[in-house]
């Protein structure tokens, strides 16, 4: 017996003409590039790529202003727009669909709120770095709040792919390079996005994305293809996603990239079998940008019309801007080419969720009026700068941090007067305006300072530089990538500092000041120098709109940081992928020659996974390890042995020593964020299922394997207390 919204979506599609049931899976959007508006030269680029075809590019050119197909939509052959984020064009082109189009269907309004709408906090991997999945939920909650007061209805939100090769641009995106955190953030970013109830005004269904494991591709070129064990696969990258979709996600999109020769774009393995078949999961998929159409050039499908069947086949819902379901679906349905049924099923999705959103009965879910007095709120600007500030990473503190305020600061580099630059990537709703750099929150705060930007004209300008720095106690440089540097298509092939900017370092450390480093970055950097020479480092990432205030509550004190990498820093860019839960091999990299290292690298990263320091010391003593039940229990005491109160993040991992397929040397099973007052121990516990401590055998069967497990407890993935305990698992 169908329950009643099921019997009305389908009396809803009985309704349907065929071109309208088609029109629910085309999603409209700003370009072939998903958000991005692409200038006349990428156009031009594209179309030389083979991209796009002469007769889509004078399609694209026609049109000046930005086009929104509104005769189309009265046709009902649109169901939804990607890159809409204002109040007034969500409800304009609502009202043409609810009252000019035959059926009334409203519109579903996707928007890629990847860190924040208006109020843009950290980017994914600064504040995957506050190990706090409560934080991760409320900043997702309040970007929520506001996109939806600007019309949006879905997020392109979270990112969960595990990135383990800081070449890739995208790194910035998610979670970093562990799974365990990568399923926590994106779990509690569904939790904070979609609310207890979708069909509340500020319920943003999320889409988490991309399915599956963008993150790995090789070399670490985006788009690149990926090639994995089934059991790398199952155990490191798909249970990030999995943690998503049991958190509730509505929505999922596809990857770019091929995953062993099949691109996620019409890969029926990963999208019915094991994305609705085994993960039971009921909400809709929307293609990447142009995904569908770029197929063709994957090679897996001779043209468009084959695209668009292998993809209907597949289990993609909704095509994002491709325009490939538009063109051929209705030929390929009247010539038996395709079934009309999968068709169906996947306009009853795309129902179901304007359903569950409300859209039905709340077509206009906001207004400009709530708009306005959303945006920017002064509580949201708090919580970015909360979030700020619980992202950074203290890297180095010779004594140097926190500052006072009698200290006569020189300020250098670019970078800390650009406010457009610390939204980091990812940011298409952001408003320069609303940000606020180093510079200009020194100013707000009335701190006296020098500022020279350092490099002049591509010069570093060495008698400016010595000037301003003779007449301070103390200087901050900051360094690091344009955010541009970051994102999609912003790989690297070299991600070491710029020259110039180190040859500013040594020009700077020259001068005898004590120099502080603020690194403002989307990936891990190879920063041996900096790392070996400047004595006070802090990682700020691009911190989001509160940048300035953040970086200053850090460096005067008025917050100790407690956060932790969740990417490791190589040496250098030849070492990636480089990550902590690698396997052993036979000869692990040692003093001697014949053993797995490079002969022109230290074996250790410069940073380790996990790591971050503190204004306050903690020590770990009397780690206990049993078996109770079917999980192992842990116990440490923790100790802030330090001057002042501050939070640990305390970690938890594990290493199974033998097994029939070689296991990670680490992984990360569990942490807990504890605040400690000075002097105060405290004894955190943990606990470990044991089904947490299987992996799959090279029949792909899940085996949890009688033998030694060695178990690790500490501030970062390097430094721990050990104890090996023998688990039989009974
Ligand atoms: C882009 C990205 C995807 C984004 C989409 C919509 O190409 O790959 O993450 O959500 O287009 O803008």
């Amino acid at each position: 017996m169908m329950d009643v919204q099921t019997q009305k979506i389908e009396a809803l599609i009985g309704k349907m003409t065929l071109e309208e049931k088609i029109g629910q899976l085309q999603q409209c959007g700003p370009s072939l590039v998903g958000a991005f508006e692409v200038s006349f030269e990428e156009l031009l680029d594209m179309m030389f790529d083979g991209r796009i075809s002469q007769e889509e590019f004078g399609r694209l050119m026609s049109t000046a202003e930005k086009d929104f197909h509104e005769d189309d939509l009265r046709a009902g052959k649109i169901g939804s727009y990607n890159g809409v984020g204002d109040a007034l064009t969500a409800n304009r082109l609502q009202k043409i669909a609810v009252e000019e189009s035959r059926l009334g269907i409203p519109l579903l309004f996707g928007y890629d709120v990847i860190h924040g709408f208006r109020t843009v906090t950290p980017i994914p991997l600064a504040e995957s770095c506050a190990w706090e999945p409560e934080l991760w939920q409320k900043t997702a909650r309040m970007s929520a709040e506001e996109a939806t007061a600007a019309g949006i209805h879905m997020t392109f939100a979270p990112m969960v792919d595990v990135a383990k090769d800081a070449r890739w641009g995208r790194v910035s995106e998610g979670a970093g390079e562990d799974t365990l955190l990568n399923g926590d953030y994106g779990a509690a970013k569904v939790r904070g996005f979609q609310g207890e109830d979708l069909s509340q005004a500020d319920a943003m269904a999320a889409c988490l994305k991309h399915f599956a494991a963008y993150g790995a591709g090789e070399a670490g070129k985006d788009y690149n293809r990926v090639d994995m064990s089934a059991q790398r696969l199952w155990e490191e990258y798909l249970p990030a996603y999995k943690a998503c979709i049991d958190a509730g996600a509505r929505a999922v999109m596809p990857a770019f990239n091929d995953l062993n020769g099949v691109p996620c774009t019409v890969n029926e393995w990963l999208l019915r079998d094991v994305l609705r078949d085994e993960w039971g999961f009921d909400g809709i998929t929307v293609s990447d940008a142009n995904a569908i159409a770029e197929c063709v050039n994957h090679g897996v499908v001779v043209d468009r019309q084959a695209a668009a069947k292998e993809a209907l086949q597949a289990g993609i819902d909704m095509d994002m801007t491709s325009n490939v379901y538009a063109e051929n679906l209705a030929g390929l349905i009247e010539a038996g080419g395709v079934a009309e049924d999968l068709l169906d099923q996947a306009v009853y999705r795309i129902l179901k969720l304007k359903v569950e959103l409300g859209l039905f009965e709340h077509p206009y879910r906001t207004d400009e009026e709530k708009e306005k007095r959303t945006l920017v709120k002064p509580e949201y600007r708090a919580l970015a700068r909360e979030a700020a500030t619980k992202s950074m990473v203290l890297l180095k503190n010779e004594a140097i941090l926190p500052l006072n305020p009698q200290q006569k600061i020189a300020v250098f580099g670019a970078l800390a007067n650009d406010p457009g630059q610390m939204t980091g990537a990812w940011a298409i709703g952001a408003q320069e305006n609303d940000c606020v750099s180093l510079v200009q929150a020194m100013d707000a705060q009335g701190i006296s300072y020098a500022y020279h930007p350092g490099i002049v004209d591509g010069i570093v300008a060495m008698d400016e530089i010595n000037q301003f720095a003779e007449k301070a106690d103390v200087v901050i440089l900051a360094i690091g990538e344009q955010k541009e540097e970051s994102g999609e298509a912003a790989s690297k092939a070299d991600i070491s500092l710029p020259a110039i900017q180190l040859e500013l370092t040594e020009t700077l450390l020259r001068t005898g000041k004590p120099v502080i480093a603020v690194l403002f970055n989307g990936r891990p950097l190879a920063i041996p120098t900096v790392a070996e020479q400047v004595p006070a480092i802090l990682e700020a990432w691009h911190p989001g709109i509160e940048a300035g205030n953040a970086i200053l509550d850090i460096l005067y004190g008025a917050v100790n940081p407690s956060a932790k990498l969740t990417t490791t820093f190589p040496f250098a860019t030849g070492q990636c992928p480089l990550y902590y839960d690698h396997i052993s091999t036979g000869r692990p990299g040692g003093k001697s020659k014949f053993t797995s290292k490079y002969l022109d690298t230290p074996l250790e990263p410069v940073y380790p996974f996990g790591y971050g320091l503190s204004y306050t010391a903690f020590s770990y003593s009397n780690l206990q390890v049993e078996t109770s039940g079917d999980a192992v229990q842990l116990a440490v005491t923790v100790t802030n042995s330090g001057a002042r109160e501050g939070e640990e993040i305390v970690q938890c991992y594990v290493q199974d020593i033998v097994a029939k397929r070689a296991r990670p040397v680490k992984q990360l099973k569990a942490y807990q964020k504890v605040l400690l007052q000075p002097g105060e121990s405290i004894t955190i516990e943990f606990e470990v299922p044991f089904e947490k401590l299987g992996y799959y055998d090279q029949k792909m069967e899940y085996v949890l394997e009688v033998g030694e497990f060695a178990f690790f407890v500490g501030g970062n993935s390097r430094d721990n207390l050990s104890e090996t305990i023998h688990l039989s698992f009974i």
